[in-house]
């Protein structure tokens, strides 16, 4: 048996759902971005984000550790509001895993250094401690060949794979991910959705913007359909495959499922 890609042993502070959205409402200027967006997310469940371009995903998803502000409505992660001036915000992120499209590893440093940096910075482990972790879970996502490299010499889903393992060790109690497949060649794409897989079956708690609907078949509890700012459709995996209430829903599935 492999170790798992989820380290954390840390214990979570709270016994409501692990993300709690109520009426989040976003403006950019006047331009309202997201409208009364209202979900959960429970422990150890996957819950897939999909919806045409510019609905409000990647906004929705960067409220959520705070990358973004919001100006209505409440986000509680673990138990933390992360509206309230209170809130360590920082101390917030750190527990916050977060993929991006692009992976956003540091170019100048190494795949190592790129592990470890942040577990040093951020967690004060010693060098040793998150060098080990980092190890681990390089090996985890199948790169421990590749320490030693810059992330330019790497192919974008191993990339994408390294930006996963940097995630998780900083033992995250979520995972966000924001197409994190979307700007990979094709044959790259299974690699990293494996390791996501192998994430959502051992328990991480996973909300994922993505339009790989296999993904979401294969391990998401519930969809949301975003459509201009607003969630339209919050279906469990079997509702929202099975009868899409909304025709918005129904056509853009209708779309993406053609290819
Ligand atoms: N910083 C910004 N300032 C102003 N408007 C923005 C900003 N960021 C996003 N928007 C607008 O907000 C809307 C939602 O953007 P967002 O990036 O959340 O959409 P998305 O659903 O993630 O789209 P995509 O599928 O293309 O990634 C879009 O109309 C976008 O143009
Ligand atoms: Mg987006």
């Amino acid at each position: 048996m492999s170790a798992p890609l989820n380290t954390s042993t840390a214990p979570t502070a709270s016994t409501g759902p692990m993300i709690a959205l109520s009426n989040v409402s976003k403006w950019y200027g006047d331009f309202k971005v997201l409208t009364n967006c209202t979900t959960a997310v429970n422990k150890g469940e996957v819950v897939v984000v999909c919806g045409p371009s510019g609905s409000g995903k990647s906004t929705l998803i960067k409220c959520v550790n705070a990358l973004e502000p919001f100006q209505e409505g409440q986000i509680v992660v673990d138990g933390t509001p992360v509206r309230d001036k209170r809130t360590n915000l920082p101390k917030l992120r750190a527990r916050v895993g977060m993929v991006f499209q692009h992976f956003e590893l540091f170019p100048h440093l190494s795949i190592a250094d790129n592990l470890t940096l942040a577990q040093t910075m951020v967690l004060g482990r010693n060098k040793d401690a998150a060098l080990s972790t980092g190890m681990a879970l390089l090996d985890r996502v199948g790169l421990s060949a590749h320490a030693k490299k810059f992330p330019g010499q790497l192919s974008g889903g191993q990339q994408q794979r390294v930006a996963i393992a940097r995630a998780l060790a900083m033992n995250p109690i979520v995972m966000l991910f924001d197409e994190p497949t979307s700007a990979l060649d094709p044959e790259m794409v299974g690699e990293v959705l494996d390791v996501m897989v192998q994430l959502a079956r051992e328990g991480m708690t996973m909300m994922c913007v993505t339009h790989e609907m296999g993904f979401a078949r294969k391990v998401a509890n519930r969809v949301i359909f975003m459509d201009k700012g607003e969630i339209v459709e919050d279906a469990t995996k079997d509702d929202f495959f099975g009868h899409a209430r909304s025709e918005r829903a129904q056509n853009f599935l209708s779309k993406i499922l053609q290819h």
